[in-house]
């Protein structure tokens, strides 16, 4: 039998149980980081990301004849170490902002392997990317037309992408999901004559690629196949009508496991129907084997991710639910609360106790929507357990925000028994580094004004 890929397992590849029942990644006790580095706490396995990585890297080499480039989608997290760490193992970077951009920048990645997308990109954000010479995946006509006057305000030809909306529907969260036509990004495809008539006219832009994406945390295996058909018969259309495209981006969108019963495809499988897609399309039409770039985020640095939280308070309603109280919730984890998704957790410091009850994990935030997983069951729990969500490493830093004036929390990259800071932990007084009080605004010494407040 295959072994499991990192998007098909629950916990990160590293994980086991040491003679203390404690839950060891990466060779850390997670107990004991907690008690070094507080709580939360994003827990990243560097063994489970690169493995995922390589599975992405080595399945295109061995299933597409032609020239391949995985790139991660900094969207799922992007802070300096993932991106280091992803770069380092050969994929490039899809960016969607300027911040993720100088993220890539800081870093040193080469520009031709950085890939800006966005359905907004502002004229501060086009320049950046021009600037440095990473590729500009273009999703409407403002864009087009905005970037088509920069490049000529610099005399020179610049590479872009197009994305379009392929048309496909697939089963995942609406908020979620890409490919249907009635969707914010990319050209319709009825653009798509006008749209090559207008780039064939254009000095300054070089129409290099075309891209689309449909959705994410997808487990079915037919839309990708049927989107490779899509893009391979614009991409044959544009050849023909003259245009010098080289690329075909499929973008991201394989999904991983959070709870058993979800069954991922393996990436080795979403790599191989890509794959075989591309290339049996392109042989049915006459046209060279592209650059085929794809994006995966989640099934990338989802797996690799724990949230290790510290458990408070308990409540238990006669004859109702037992919630257990974390020290987050929301403002690092929003994707319960967004999308309904659901997750796994244990104890950490209790992993060979036997399961004793049902109860609910409640994150801190005042929203009773503030719930990170519903009736699970658990080892009997007190307060100063560590408990660990699973699969928490994609959509949770990147989109923590600090609601209730939450800090955001540190992440640490665990290997071989030693942790390293990859983000700092935010302190109550970052919370105010941005704040400005207006000279008459400041409160005279006493705050109440002479009205007796208080009394
Ligand atoms: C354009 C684009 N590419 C790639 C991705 C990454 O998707 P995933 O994290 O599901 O692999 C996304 C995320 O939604 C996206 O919008």
């Amino acid at each position: 039998m295959q072994p499991l890929a990192p998007n098909q397992q629950l916990l990160p590849l590293t994980a086991c149980v040491n003679e203390r029942g404690h839950l060891v990644i990466g060779g850390c006790d997670v107990v004991e980081l907690v008690a070094q580095w507080g709580s939360p706490l994003y827990i990243v396995d560097e063994v489970t990301l690169r493995t995922a990585c390589r599975y992405y890297r080595e399945g295109f080499k061995r299933f597409y004849p032609g020239p391949s480039q995985p790139i991660y989608a900094a969207k799922a997290w992007c802070c300096l170490g993932i991106l280091a760490m992803v770069v380092s193992e050969g994929l490039g970077l899809d960016v969607v902002s300027g911040g993720e951009l100088t993220t890539a920048i800081r870093l040193g990645v080469p520009p031709e392997r950085v890939y800006l997308h966005g359905n907004n990109k502002s004229q501060a954000e086009l320049t950046l990317a021009l600037d440095y010479g990473c590729r500009i995946v273009v999703d409407n006509w403002h864009e087009l037309k905005t970037l088509a006057q920069l490049a000529q305000e610099r005399g020179r030809r610049v590479p872009i992408l197009i994305r379009l909306t392929p048309g496909i529907e697939c089963h995942t969260h609406e908020y979620i999901r890409t490919g249907h036509l009635d969707s914010k990004f990319g050209f319709d495809p009825s653009q798509w004559p006008a749209l090559v008539d207008w780039l064939l006219g254009q000095s300054y832009l070089e129409c290099i690629g075309l891209h689309a994406h449909i959705g994410s945390q997808i487990f079915a295996l037919d839309p990708h196949r049927d989107l490779t058909e899509v893009l391979v018969d614009y991409y044959a259309q544009g050849l023909q009508a003259g245009l010098p495209l080289q690329a075909v981006n499929v973008g991201g969108g394989l999904g991983i496991r959070y709870v058993e019963t979800d069954q991922p495809p393996a990436i080795a499988d979403w790599v191989r129907v890509v794959s075989e897609g591309v290339t049996q399309h392109c042989q049915a039409r006459g046209v060279p084997l592209p650059l085929l770039i794809s994006e995966p985020g989640r099934s990338i640095v989802g797996p690799a991710g724990v949230t290790a939280y510290t458990l408070g308070g308990r409540k238990e309603i006669p004859g109702g639910r037992t919630y257990i109280s974390v020290d987050g919730g929301m403002s690092d984890n929003p994707r319960p609360i967004t999308y309904q998704a659901r997750y796994q957790a244990l104890v950490a410091n209790r992993c060979l106790d036997p399961i004793a009850e049902t109860v609910t994990v409640a994150g801190k935030h005042c929203e009773s929507g503030d719930i990170l997983i519903r009736d699970i069951s658990m080892p009997l729990t007190q307060p100063g357990d560590v408990l660990v969500v699973l699969a928490t490493g994609a959509y949770n830093a990147s989109m923590a925000s600090n609601y209730n004036r939450m800090p955001r929390p540190a992440a640490v990259v665990v290997r071989d028994g030693d942790a390293e800071l990859l983000v700092r932990r935010e302190t109550w007084e970052d919370l105010l580094r941005h704040d400005c009080l207006p000279l008459r605004l400041e409160l005279a010494e006493s705050c109440d004004g002479g009205r007796g407040w208080g009394d």
